[in-house]
Order: structure tokens, then sequence, then C-alpha cells
């Protein structure tokens, strides 16, 4: 469904993907797990389209992406729906206006049908009675299931999710985690979950990968990751400083 080729890109000067290799089944979730400025997000800007590479490919149902012409893309992102770490929702609208928006844009439906639709992906979310309020009347975790919700209002194929617990409690965390996981499963897209949060990505992920100097350096179930003989996967899993310096604890 989705396959990422050779994909090399630099930014700023430095060479951020260093030859990427991924393939997204239809229906998988794919956990992309990483250090913060290991080129999670650079990569999902790949995949949407927002960033072209500089070697390599990456292709949706077979049409690639980066050369794709301005209608083709048009047509390749109406399959998706992202979430975005910030969920992005716009303040001066409300609710209910933010998740009508891409209705209003990209669909012929009536006033009466989008009002529908919205009100029936808020509930998918939990998320009851909220269409006339204000962003900032939410809190977090709200706001969070709204973009959520959002993310979903025009039936993706595709769903991709930039940190999408991060800020959150390990409660509100888990919370995010289950809609994701009963979605999933009931709407059956395919999915890109970039994520520092190992205890998200083991709930959620059929496969996990690490992105690691612009690599992949290592891919499994959550199992394979866990029993994973590389250093740098059981550091980074295990949320030590560094292999040395856990050692020298050991040793105390
Ligand atoms: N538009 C840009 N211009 C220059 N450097 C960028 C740009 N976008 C990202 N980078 C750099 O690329 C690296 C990876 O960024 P990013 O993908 O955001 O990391 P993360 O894994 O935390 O999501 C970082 O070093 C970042 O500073
Ligand atoms: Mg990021």
């Amino acid at each position: 469904m989705i396959d990422i080729v050779g994909l090399k890109k630099s930014l700023g000067g430095k060479e951020v993907l260093k030859g990427v290799d991924l393939r997204i089944d239809s229906g998988e979730l794919l956990a992309v797990i990483g250090g913060s400025g290991a080129g999670k997000t650079v990569l999902l800007k790949h995949v949407i389209g927002f960033l072209k590479p500089d070697r390599g490919d990456i292709l949706v149902n077979g049409v690639s992406v980066p050369r794709a012409s301005q209608k083709e893309l048009y047509e390749i992102r109406k399959d998706f729906g992202m979430l975005f770490q910030t969920a992005a929702l716009l303040q001066s609208l409300t609710i209910g206006e933010n998740l009508a928006l891409p209705l209003k844009e990209h669909t012929k439906l009536s006033r009466q049908e989008i009002d529908r639709v919205v009100t029936e992906r808020l509930n998918w979310v939990k998320l009851f009675n909220v269409e006339n309020r204000l962003p900032s009347d939410l809190s977090v975790g709200m706001m969070k299931r709204a973009g959520l919700a959002r993310a979903l209002v025009r039936d993706p194929k595709i769903v991709l999710f930039d940190e999408p617990t991060t800020g959150l409690d390990p409660v509100l965390s888990s919370t995010i985690g289950q809609l994701i996981i009963d979605l999933h499963g009931r709407l059956k897209f395919t999915s890109i979950a970039v994520t520092h949060d190992m205890s998200l990505a083991y709930m959620i992920a059929d496969r996990i990968a690490m992105l690691h100097h612009g690599r992949i350096i290592g891919i499994g179930t959550p199992e394979e990751i866990k029993t994973s003989k590389s250093q740098v996967v059981q550091q980074f899993i295990r949320g030590m400083p560094s292999i040395q310096s856990a050692e020298s604890l050991l040793q105390r």
C-alpha cells in the first residue's frame, strides 16, 4: 500500500534521511520510533508529498507521490487523514466547524449530511455535544480526540499520526492509544504512527520500525523489537542515556 524506497533527504546542510526503505501493507499499523530529531516528521512529510526526496521514491498504491502532478497529488491526498502533534485545530472556529471544513471544501454533501458526519466522528472519539465549543474551551485530551475525529472525517484509507500522545499524561496517552486501536480495528485504515512513546508503540503497532541516524536499524513485531539484539534499539526502548553509563550504573 505504501512503499518507501531508498529515500534520501538533506535539510539545512544535514543528511536527515540516508536511504530509508519501508513497506507498509494494506491495513497495517506501523509505528516508527526514534529519538527527537531522528527525522520522523520529515519522513511523514514525504509520504504526504509536503517534501520531495533528493533520492528515492514513495509509492502509494503504486503511484509515485514525488512525481505526481498537482492534480494527482490532490487525488492521493483525498485518501489521507493526518493527526499532527499540535492537533492544529483552527482556534477561531468551533469544533463542529473545524470538522466540517474538509467536508465543505472537498465534498458535495448537504449541510445536514455534513452535520451528521461531524457528530458521528466526534462520537467515535467519545466526544459528545462539543460541536459548538471553541478549541480553547477543551482540555488537552479532548483537543487531541477532536484532532483525531477530524483526521477521520473524510473516511481516509491511510492515516498518518505524528506524536499523537505528546504532551499527554500516561492515562490520557493510553486512552488515545485505545481509541486508535478501536478505530483501526473498525475502519481498517493503513497507518504510520511516528512516536517516541514506547508504551504507545507497543500498544497500537502491528510492527515497529526504528529510525536512527537516517536509517531504519530495526523492524519487527513489538515482541521482536523488545528482544532485539541491537544495542541501539535496546538503549532506546529502555530509555537509557547510553549503554556505557547504564553499565556503569549496574556495576555500582
Ligand atoms: N525545513 C527544515 N530545514 C532544515 N532542517 C530541518 C527542516 N525540517 C527538519 N529539519 C531537521 O531535520 C532533522 C529531523 O527533524 P524531524 O523530522 O522534525 O525530527 P523528529 O524525528 O523529531 O520528528 C532535525 O535535525 C531538524 O532540525
Ligand atoms: Mg517530529
